[in-house]
């Protein structure tokens, strides 16, 4: 039964739809990784990510909480983001004997902030891939439109030989990860994953449409979109609260 609802869940395209699957599918598919997958959507359901996410919501948590929650969060999600960085087997000396042991086998990766919120998440994944490069890409959302307006951008010289880690606290309409990720792509970017803290089911839907080859990791799938196009019940603005304006 578990296996037919994992296959079903493999082969579907609508997350909307099976949002209520797979959190039955979960627990299987859990045991073996520690996320569960929904085709190419994965959601972390670690106790300390679920734990330090709720802090993160509550209204009352003032920026210099918030912030180093941000990043707590993002090390942990950088930890099973990493999962398939490939090994390699060098040679080494113990003080007892000669052995082989496994080191990363030098891939070059990127991490890409949507300004302004994703600058958040950099740090906390630099923890663990401390050689990765950074790349920047300015994005605001026009308030009455909801469409993403490109800013700025700068991005590692040799994009092409680069994975690349999109990182971004939200997903609400997806437009913003989109537009970043065409930046990105426009540019020579080919192997992308992207990460944020909270998807709304909207945003997840029109980004695999727009994105298929790209692999979201996402700490919570919320319930849905406001008439704002804030994501309920989400965190407010990330930005805003990140950096304590307004
Ligand atoms: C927020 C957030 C995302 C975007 C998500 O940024 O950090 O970039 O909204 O919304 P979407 O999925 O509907 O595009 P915002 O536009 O508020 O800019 P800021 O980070 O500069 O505050
Ligand atoms: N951007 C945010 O910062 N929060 C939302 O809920 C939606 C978009």
């Amino acid at each position: 039964m578990l296996i037919h609802i994992y296959f079903f869940c493999r082969i579907s395209r609508s997350v909307l739809t099976l949002y209520p699957l797979y959190k039955i599918g979960c627990t299987i598919i859990n045991r073996r990784n520690g996320v569960f997958n929904l085709a190419k959507v994965y959601v972390f359901d670690h106790p300390l990510i679920q734990h330090k996410l709720t802090y993160i919501r509550e209204v009352q948590t003032g920026t210099k909480e918030f912030r180093e929650l941000v990043d707590e969060v993002a090390t942990l999600m950088a930890f099973e983001i990493t999962r398939d960085m490939p090994l390699e087997e060098i040679e080494i000396e113990t003080p007892v004997t000669r052995a082989k042991s496994k080191v990363l086998s030098g891939k070059k990766l990127g991490i890409i902030p949507i300004l302004r919120a994703g600058i958040g998440m950099v740090d906390g994944i630099l923890k663990l891939i401390p050689a990765a490069k950074v790349g920047h890409i300015g994005l605001y959302r026009d308030p009455k439109t909801l469409k993403p307006v490109e800013y700025y951008v700068k991005l590692p010289s040799d994009v092409e030989e680069r994975d690349f880690i999109v990182v971004d606290p939200m997903l609400a309409t997806g437009g913003s990860a989109i537009e970043a990720i065409n930046s990105l792509k426009t540019r020579g970017g080919k192997h992308i994953k992207f990460m944020c803290l909270i998807a709304a089911p909207e945003g997840v839907e029109a980004l695999k449409e727009a994105h298929p080859d790209v692999d979201i990791y996402i700490a919570a799938l919320d319930e849905k979109l406001n008439e704002k196009g804030y994501i309920v019940p989400g965190l407010g603005d990330a930005g805003d609260r990140l950096f304590g304006t307004k």
